[in-house]
C-alpha cells in the first residue's frame, strides 16, 4: 500500500508540478495513473521512489515513512523508469545479477528468476549482451525484469507500456495481474486509456498537480454517464481545468 498526504513540489519556487496531493493506492489492486503530459505523474513517481524530495506532507509505502526511514522504504518496491537507457555497458545478465545482489536476492533463487523471466519476455539469447546493442523494447524489458528479481511488495512503473511490442505488452499486464493477485500492489502511470479501462481496478486522473477524479471504474462510471469510455471522462475533465 502507498499512501501520500498533502504532498507538494514546486520547481525553482515557482513551477507547482504537484500540488497537495493525496492518495491512497491499496494492495491486491492495479491502480493506474493517468492525466495529461506534464500533469506530474513523474514526479510524483519520483517523491515515492525518494529520488526527488518534496516540499510538505508525507508518503509512506507499507506503512513506512520515505523521509524517515528511506532505505526500509526503498526494500519495499521495484521501480520501472519511464527511460530504459541505463546502465548500458553492462550486460543483460551483469545487470540483473547487480540487481539481485542489491536486493540480496539469493543465488538459487535468482537463477530460477531470471530463467523463468528471461523466456517469457523471449530474452534468454540476449542477456549475454551488452544493454547498448538492445532496442528500446529490449531495454524495457531488462528493466522490468530487474524490478521484479527480490519479488517486491510494491511494483512502481511509469510509463511502461511505452515501446513494447503488442505480445510484450500483454504479458507484461498479465505479470502485474498476477502481482496483484498475490496480494502486492501494482501503481503505473499510463496515458494509454484503453489500457488503463482494461486492466485497471482503481485509476486516478491528475491534471496541474491535483487529482481531479479517483475510485473504482464503476465508481467513476456512476459519477458519470453510465458507459462513457474512459477516453471521453478523461477529455472532459482535462479540458474544463
Ligand atoms: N526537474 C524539473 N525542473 C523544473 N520543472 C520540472 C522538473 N521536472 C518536472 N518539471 C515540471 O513539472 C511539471 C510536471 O512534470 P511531470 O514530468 O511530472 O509530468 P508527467 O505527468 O509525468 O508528464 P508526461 O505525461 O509528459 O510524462 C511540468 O510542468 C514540468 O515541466
Ligand atoms: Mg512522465
Amino acid at each position: 500500500m502507498i499512501e501520500i498526504v498533502g504532498v507538494s513540489k514546486t520547481f525553482n519556487g515557482k513551477i507547482k508540478a504537484v500540488d497537495d496531493l493525496n492518495l491512497v493506492v491499496p494492495a491486491g489492486e492495479i491502480f493506474g495513473f493517468l492525466g495529461p503530459n506534464g500533469a506530474g505523474k513523474t514526479t510524483t513517481i519520483k517523491m515515492i521512489t525518494g529520488i526527488l524530495n518534496f516540499d510538505s506532507g508525507r508518503i509512506t509505502i507499507n506503512g513506512i515513512d520515505v523521509k524517515k526511514n528511506p532505505l526500509e522504504a526503498k526494500k519495499q518496491f521495484g521501480f520501472v523508469p519511464d527511460s530504459p537507457d541505463l546502465f548500458l555497458r553492462l550486460k543483460g545478465i551483469e545487470y540483473l545479477n547487480f540487481m539481485a545482489d542489491i536486493y540480496e536476492v539469493s543465488v538459487g533463487e535468482r537463477k530460477r528468476k531470471i530463467a523463468n523471466l528471461a523466456e517469457r519476455f523471449e530474452m534468454t539469447e540476449v542477456l549475454s549482451d551488452q544493454i547498448q546493442s538492445y532496442s528500446h523494447g529490449m531495454r524495457q524489458k531488462i528493466i522490468i525484469m530487474g524490478a521484479l528479481l527480490h519479488n517486491p511488495a510494491v511494483w512502481i512503473l511509469d510509463e511502461p507500456m511505452t515501446g513494447l511490442d503488442p505480445r510484450s505488452s500483454y504479458i507484461l499486464k498479465e505479470m502485474m495481474r498476477e502481482h496483484a493477485q498475490a496480494g502486492k500492489t501494482v501503481f503505473f502511470s499510463t496515458h494509454v486509456l484503453e489500457v488503463a479501462e482494461r486492466i485497471c481496478d482503481r485509476v486516478a486522473i491528475i491534471n496541474k498537480g491535483k487529482i481531479l477524479l479517483s475510485g473504482t471504474l464503476e465508481e467513476i462510471r456512476e459519477h458519470f454517464k453510465q458507459n462513457e469510455s474512459l477516453e471521453k471522462i478523461f477529455l472532459e475533465l482535462t479540458e474544463n481545468e
